[in-house]
């Protein structure tokens, strides 16, 4: 069977950006600054997804490219010794399932979003019934907008890899940024915007190297970079030889980082702008509200302030929201998906709507016993299995992978590969750096 591709080098970056540009980015780095400190956060961010996750990220995607195929199938193609293909399959294994548990909490958080960029509307059309359910967390409207969430991922992604990743990915993303730098060329125009902006600018340097802070700027690195689960492999997997890929990978990393970066340029000053309107925005300890209650409570309560403009921030706000939860739940599903009609030779429409469907079953667990799992899915999949499974991911492309093949997958599409900077620290940083890294983190966590 003729195996997918992305059509252009555009496509890539696009979908791949796509992939990576999330909730992590437009919910989860704002306010993960907004609890960490401010400027110190950013900083420290900075500097690990470009010298940890950005070679990590590069491992997954020549690996993907070379073994074009999914990362259970594609681990064991590394060697010939038999203990390190099992190896490779169980961490490929273990990837898919994280990647399905991630997808089952990212729906229920993306179905919110949805509920609160439907609600403007409906306002405006005077159903404020419709409008006060929307808005208010009760079960009905979380399984509805879980399950209505999840529908859209399934077709985009039943539509197949450039058709459905690329074409959609092609479309929102660009939509995404617009709609980012208008709300912040709006939001910088009011008062008490730029107290925020310098808390958010200026590094507390004394937090530079508090344990805690850097631990949680990894694990935010690499859910933003969406690591670990086999997610950049099969993407890598669709792209053309031609390209070169080191390239590539540093424009998705670049557009990555950035889109968090400026994203929270919107975020953190807003809710200094929602303070002079009288938002309550501070905790008992003094430090910045973030969460679930930044972006339901504070952010919204900030838009009832805005009178007119207010529905419409509003709108904007949440679709932006919602496009950034889109593009990024489509990589997810593209995991498990890729898998079962490559290794078990199936069709894709069917399987796209059996394992969107068990996925949505997983989500529904959830929704229905909140109080007690959301988070522990949460901790378990983003703070420790996927960082792990980063590290067994550079482990197979550092020590396990013949170095020579790296670089010949590399300069397919970059000649001078061997002579480049990149090729002169990658290898050596996929094998000391980034694992060393990680496991003194873990070891740090635990
Ligand atoms: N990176 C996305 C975000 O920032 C989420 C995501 C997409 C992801 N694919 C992934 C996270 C794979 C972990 C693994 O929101």
């Amino acid at each position: 069977m003729q195996r997918g591709q992305f059509n252009s080098k555009a496509g890539f970056i696009m979908a791949a950006a796509g992939a990576a540009v999330g909730l992590g980015n437009v919910w989860g780095f704002p306010t993960q600054v907004a609890s960490n400190g401010g400027g110190a956060f950013v900083l420290v961010y900075l500097l690990l997804a470009f010298c940890l996750a950005y070679p990590a990220l590069m491992a997954e995607l020549i690996i993907g490219r070379s073994a074009r195929a999914n990362a259970v199938t594609a681990l064991p193609m590394l060697t010939d010794k038999p203990q390190l293909k099992v190896g490779g399959r169980i961490v490929g294994i273990a990837g898919l399932v994280t990647v399905a548990v991630i997808l089952s909490f990212y729906a229920i958080i993306a179905g919110w979003l949805i509920a609160f960029a439907i609600a403007p509307v409906t306002q405006f059309l005077g159903f404020n019934e419709a409008e006060k359910w929307l808005t208010t967390f009760s079960l009905s409207r979380n399984v509805a907008f879980t399950f209505f969430f999840m529908v859209l991922t399934i077709i985009i992604i039943s539509q197949g890899i450039s058709n459905g990743i690329e074409r959609w990915s092609k479309r929102m993303m660009p939509a995404l940024i617009v709609i980012l730098i208008a709300l912040i060329a709006y939001m910088l125009t009011l008062p008490n915007a730029l107290v925020g902006l310098e808390h958010y600018l200026k590094p507390d340097f004394s937090q530079i190297f508090n344990s805690q802070l850097i631990i949680s700027a990894m694990g935010q690195a690499f859910f933003s970079l969406s690591l670990g689960v086999g997610c950049m492999l099969i993407y890598g997997s669709y792209l053309s030889s031609d390209e070169n890929i080191v390239k590539a990978g540093a424009w998705v990393t670049l557009l990555d980082v950035g889109l968090a970066f400026i994203a929270g340029l919107l975020i953190i000053p807003s809710m200094y702008i929602a303070s002079h309107f009288g938002v309550e925005i501070f905790d008992a300890e003094g430090a910045l509200l973030s969460s679930d209650t930044l972006i339901f409570q504070i952010l919204p309560a900030l838009f009832e302030q805005m009178g007119s403009a207010g529905p419409i921030v509003a709108l904007l706000f949440f679709l932006l929201m919602s496009l950034a939860a889109l593009t990024s739940s489509i990589s997810l599903l593209e995991v498990p998906v890729a898998y079962v009609v490559e290794a078990h030779d199936k069709k894709r429409h069917i399987t796209s709507w059996v394992i969107g469907g068990l996925i949505t079953l997983l989500s529904l667990i959830i929704v229905f016993n909140f109080d007690w799992l959301f988070g522990l899915v949460i901790a378990i999949t983003t703070k420790y299995s996927q960082p792990l499974l980063g590290l067994f991911f550079c482990v197979y492309a550092g020590w396990v992978w013949q170095r020579n093949n790296a670089l010949q997958e590399i300069k397919k599409g970059f000649e001078d590969a061997e002579n480049s900077f990149f090729w002169k620290i990658w290898p050596w940083y996929v094998k000391f750096v980034c694992p060393l890294f990680i496991i003194i983190m873990f070891i740090h966590a635990l």
